[in-house]
């Protein structure tokens, strides 16, 4: 009977070291998070420019970017699209902000590890990222980790809310840089709106690269291609 009982006891011990790992252990693991991915290629640096737009006044952004720096521009598209009608689009947003949910993407971004830098244009939608922007920056959370992120933005004049605040929280190694904002009620970038937002996303470029190496050779070797 004692020869059962010290087996069980030594069998739950055996266990117990088995499956359970020590403070010390789970320290250890939680210190092993991905190495940050260094930028590729510092001297010629690539850039992608992902956006969602739904009406067009942050595609009109990404294009100026594009202008300034060069590189891949890439829509994200979702697996099933949103609805059409404002008010439908409102109240699913609504919802998924609320669930969580981050709706699967259409677009997929073969080796996105090669870009040095990506630029990331969104709509402010219920004073939060889009949820297409979460589910962008979650599927590609490893491969972006320890890249340069520049987020821009774009709203119908209630601010960026809670969105800059997310990027740290669905890429938490990500370096984010500073963000520029625009206020696009309607589609507004065109004529004279146009011209404005070509000369404030050429300034907002110009001080970011003034403490940024990268950014200063993209803009340079994109001005003399
Ligand atoms: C679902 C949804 C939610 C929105 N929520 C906000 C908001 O919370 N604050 C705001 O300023 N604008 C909000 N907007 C307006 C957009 O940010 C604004 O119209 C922006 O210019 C749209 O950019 P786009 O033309 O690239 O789609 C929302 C628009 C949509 C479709």
């Amino acid at each position: 009977m004692l020869i059962s009982i010290r087996f069980i006891l030594l069998f739950i011990c055996a266990i117990g070291l088995m499956g359970c790992p020590s403070a010390e252990n789970s320290q250890t693991a939680q210190n092993m998070a991905p190495l940050p991915n260094p930028p590729v290629n510092t001297d010629n640096p690539k850039a992608l420019i992902v956006y969602l737009s739904r009406t067009r006044n942050t595609e009109a952004l990404a294009k100026m970017v594009q202008e300034k720096v060069g590189g891949d521009l890439v829509a994200l598209e979702l697996q099933t699209p949103y609805p059409e009608n404002y008010q439908a689009i409102v109240r699913q947003v609504d919802q998924e902000n609320q669930d969580g949910y981050l709706p699967p993407l259409k677009t997929q971004i073969e080796n996105i590890g090669q870009y040095d830098v990506i630029f990331v244009g969104f709509p402010t939608w219920d004073m939060q990222l889009p949820p297409p922007i979460k589910s962008f920056l979650n599927q590609y959370q490893a491969d972006l980790n320890g890249k340069m992120i520049v987020p821009f933005n774009n709203n119908a004049g209630y601010g960026t809310g809670q969105s800059l605040a997310q990027f740290n929280q669905y890429c938490r190694g990500c370096q984010i840089m500073q963000s520029i904002e625009r206020d696009g009620i309607l589609f507004v970038m065109e004529d004279e709106r146009a011209n404005q937002a070509k000369n404030e996303i050429a300034q907002w470029l110009q001080d970011l690269s003034v403490n940024n190496p990268v950014i200063q050779q993209l803009l340079q070797n994109h001005a003399t291609n």
